[in-house]
């Protein structure tokens, strides 16, 4: 099996865990934003028998000569960019590494491993924009992309195309995709570029859309990170925390160990779903609630934070996963509850904070 992106985050406890039954490669760049401690990851990445390619999704002879040497039977493809503000300023380079790494490794798939069995993405719910909604009377209804004017004035909420309040409700994968900023496009492109390079081929595609993944190993160090290690290195360091919009924002915290299982079931599972799954908790949380559960868990006071008013272009009100075709079809479901993982969270970052010399990406 190879790993792209094998040494993030997501990646390296994806590579670990298949290394017990399986022969696993990892191509992996080891960008300096994602990986404040790449020796770490390669010890525990080597420890677990898994062999680390370094090179970049940008490269095809680096990609291609990957393919050829490791011929692998399953690729889980995970290298990405993957900050939704940070895409806006840079434009080009998430295209390069999202749209062009995507395209270089359906070419190079075709060039050195044309039988490929089969092939997942981790794709992401920001591909839907603001996603499935209902309007008052209970109908559903699509929401328009939320303006600047209108957030810069407070008016943070949903609409519908009339104007007419919208609330959000949890969103699976028949809903029509609106990516609403740079980094949601190049994801998009990524599942549009897969599914047509393969399609009638002996490849099998299949595709994870994430919710916000979080949980121990995400970095402390990369301020484009995911919100709640920003939060926990925050709350370590004496900070307040900074909500922005109006606290009311939601989201659907998935915790790693979750995520990392849906992977190996795709990996594994003798018949792959080939329709788009859903992977998340399946329960929204606004960001002001999280924030004071995860002070409470670092034992600060639940004072520290301040609910800002400030907005992120690119940002999306309310993302909850409807969860029941990974359920059905693969027979997912997720078993860490959100106090536990938060839990599981605060006492990694505390260590990772208090023992800097031992920071682990891994
Ligand atoms: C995250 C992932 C993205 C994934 C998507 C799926 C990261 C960096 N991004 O995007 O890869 O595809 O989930 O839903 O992990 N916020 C604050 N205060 C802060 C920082 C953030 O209130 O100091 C808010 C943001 O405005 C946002 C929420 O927290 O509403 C989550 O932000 P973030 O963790 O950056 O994730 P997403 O943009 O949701």
């Amino acid at each position: 099996m190879l790993i792209t992106g094998g040494a993030g985050f997501i990646g390296s406890r994806l590579a670990i865990a298949l290394a017990a039954r399986h022969r696993v490669h990892v191509f992996d760049n080891f960008a300096a934003q994602a990986h404040p401690a790449p020796a770490t990851t390669r010890i525990a990445l080597a420890r677990a028998g898994v062999r680390v390619i370094t090179g970049d999704m940008r490269d095809p002879a680096a990609l291609g000569a990957a393919m050829a040497d490791t011929r692998p039977d399953v690729i889980l493809h995970l290298a990405a960019e993957t900050g939704t503000g940070q895409s806006f300023s840079q434009p080009a380079h998430y295209v390069q590494v999202n749209v062009l790494g995507t395209a270089h490794l359906a070419e190079v798939v075709r060039r050195h491993a044309p039988g490929l069995p089969r092939l997942v993405l981790a794709s992401t719910r920001a591909v839907y924009g603001e996603g499935a909604c209902i309007d008052e009377s209970g109908r559903r209804a699509q929401a328009v992309p939320r303006r600047s004017d209108d957030l810069a004035l407070g008016r943070f909420g949903l609409q519908g195309r009339d104007g007419q309040p919208l609330a959000a409700v949890p969103t699976d994968a028949d809903w029509p995709v609106a990516p609403a900023s740079i980094y949601a496009a190049t994801k998009l492109m990524q599942e549009h570029l897969l599914r047509q390079a393969f399609w009638g081929s002996a490849t099998q595609v299949g595709i994870l859309r994430l919710q916000n993944v979080y949980g121990p190993g995400q970095s402390l160090d990369n301020p484009y990170t995911g919100v709640l290690s920003i939060f926990c290195r925050q709350i370590l360091e004496g900070r307040n925390l900074a909500i922005f919009e109006d606290g009311q924002i939601t989201r659907d915290f998935v915790m790693i160990d979750d995520v990392v299982r849906a992977f190996v079931m795709m990996a594994e599972t003798p018949v792959m779903p080939q329709q788009t799954l859903d992977i998340g908790s399946g329960q929204g949380i606004t960001l002001l609630d999280v924030a004071r559960r995860l002070l409470l868990c670092l034992g600060a006071s639940r004072d520290r934070l301040r609910v800002t008013g400030a907005y992120r272009p690119g940002d999306i009100r309310h993302a909850v996963a409807d969860i029941s075709r990974a359920t059905a079809q693969l027979g997912w479901t997720p078993r860490v509850p959100l106090d536990a993982g938060l839990m599981a969270l605060a006492r990694w970052s505390g260590r990772q904070l208090r023992h800097p010399a031992a920071r682990a990406s891994a």
